[in-house]
């Protein structure tokens, strides 16, 4: 099983990459085969062939592409911006729609506020279901993230449990569907 964590925000001090990547370091202490598509690193231009009707995509687009085709599923850890998940993630992902078809897609929002970024999250459940995928019903959601880490380092236990427990269950929702 190949994972995909897709780290959504490409702000200079963006704060959900570090739940992203806290996700990377616990999901590889439950299963092997993870890697981290960052849309900032990727830094994808705006839009204009998706990959499939590109007249010449690059080695950028073709690395992804080959990735893609070999993940089985894909994880968002998405800010969220506007009551919605950010351009940056949504610009990048729609390069590509095959890729995601049939395959299961979990959601973890991240926010400053209280609410945890929860219409972020919903809103990538519908787009995760426009893409052919399958939606893990549940979702995690991160209220005030300024206060869980300190230098990059998770210092809030009980946010850290429920991570552990979200990606338990979303794991075995995989299980099930195979
Ligand atoms: C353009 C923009 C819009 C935002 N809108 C919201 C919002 O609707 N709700 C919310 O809880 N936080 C909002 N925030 C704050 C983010 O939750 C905060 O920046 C958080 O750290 C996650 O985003 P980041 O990973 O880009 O830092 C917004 C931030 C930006 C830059």
């Amino acid at each position: 099983m190949k994972i995909a964590i897709i780290s959504g925000s490409a702000r200079p001090g963006r704060q959900s990459h570090q739940v992203a990547l806290e996700v990377k370091n616990r999901l590889d202490k439950l299963s092997t085969d993870n890697w981290l598509w960052d849309v900032k690193e990727t830094n994808l231009p705006l839009l204009d062939y998706t990959f499939d009707s590109h007249p010449s995509p690059g080695d950028t687009l073709k690395n992804l592409k080959a990735r893609l085709d070999e993940t089985d599923v894909f994880l968002i850890v998405s800010p969220e911006h506007n009551a919605s998940y950010p351009g940056s993630l949504k610009n990048s992902m729609d390069y590509f729609f095959k890729e995601y078809a049939g395959k299961v897609f979990g959601v973890i929002s991240v926010s400053t506020g209280m609410l945890g970024g929860i219409s972020a999250a919903k809103n990538l459940q519908q787009y995760a279901i426009t893409l052919q995928g399958i939606a893990y019903p549940q979702y995690l959601i991160t209220p005030k993230v300024q206060n869980l880490f300190a230098s990059g380092v998770m210092t809030d236990e009980d946010y850290g449990k429920k991570m552990d427990r979200f990606l338990q269950g979303f794991l075995s929702f995989y299980k099930k569907q195979q």
